[in-house]
């Protein structure tokens, strides 16, 4: 997909790495990038930014709490009918709290699965629309096991088969959507401050703190670079990570047929 001229929901945009793929569509050409975010406060302070750096009409900020059915489908509309359009969506808003692990799953997992279905819903060709592409984040820890996080871990493994499934081409011949997951490795951002994980992962977190730092790190410019490369070239139902600052790489995973089945 050629992203020049593009519209563009982001989830968990506020901050992070969210923040940087929005900017990361903005200097690649899209015209309208929808910001989702919890967080009122800096959603609105990184829309503002947006608009003096790319221009006022090309990022709007929608107040969304991804775990909110209705929200989310009102973000969906209100980027549709404000731009007239929607091309890519990317579902990334998530949290690494397993503390609080009944909400964690509700953001990681319920949540891509709504935007994946209200992917489809706008831009399929079933419904009217034009087809366009779903990209959801998963991590690293969605393809290893990790002690100090473990519910954060299945919600990451979850979030990888479900992309994988609606990457089939059952759905991309009905909808033209592609589906495709994202897996960053650490990546420097308050979702693993030590801070965080000690206040958040109570008697894990130390363990997890742990486990994280023995992996390599990244800034989130680079991960962003990588979803630039998957919107435009990655085949539906791709696995890709973005590790230690390296280019974006995809991974292979057996397919049903690739199984012993005894
Ligand atoms: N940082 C890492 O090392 C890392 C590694 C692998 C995967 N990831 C994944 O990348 C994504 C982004 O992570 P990040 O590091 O930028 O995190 P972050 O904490 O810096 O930002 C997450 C954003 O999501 C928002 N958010 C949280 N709950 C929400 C909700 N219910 N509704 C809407 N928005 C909500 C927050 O307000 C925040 O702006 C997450 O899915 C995370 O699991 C991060």
């Amino acid at each position: 997909m050629d992203i020049k001229g593009k519209t563009a929901l982001v989830t968990g945009a506020a901050t992070g790495i969210g923040l940087e793929y929005v900017k990361e569509l903005l200097r690649n050409g899209a015209q309208h990038v929808a910001v989702c975010d919890l967080d009122s406060r800096k959603g609105e302070k990184a829309v503002r930014d947006l608009q003096a750096e790319y221009g006022v009409d090309r990022a709007i900020f929608i107040k969304t709490d991804v775990t909110n059915t209705a929200e989310l489908e009102e973000a969906f509309k209100k980027t549709y009918t404000t731009f007239k359009a929607l091309d890519i969506v990317i579902n990334n808003a998530g949290i690494l709290d397993d503390g609080r692990w009944e909400l964690e799953i509700a953001v990681n997992v319920n949540a891509v699965v709504r935007g994946t279905l209200l992917g489809f819903q706008y831009m399929g060709k079933d419904k009217g629309g034009k087809g366009g592409v779903v990209v959801n984040i998963a991590s690293i820890l969605g393809l290893a096991p990790m002690a100090g996080c473990p519910v954060y871990v299945g919600t990451k493994h979850a979030v990888i088969g479900i992309t994988r499934s609606f990457g089939l081409p059952y759905h991309l011949d009905r909808t033209g959507v592609r589906v495709l997951a994202m897996c960053p490795g650490v990546t420097d951002t308050p979702l693993i401050s030590e801070a965080h994980l000690r206040q958040l992962m109570g008697e894990w977190g130390e363990e997890c703190g742990r486990e994280l730092d023995e992996l390599p790190k990244q800034k989130p410019e680079n991960v962003a670079k990588g979803m630039i490369h998957l919107i435009k070239k990655g085949k539906n139902g791709s696995v890709w990570v973005s590790e230690g600052g390296s280019p974006a790489y995809e991974v292979r995973i057996p397919d049903r047929q690739e199984l012993r089945v005894e």
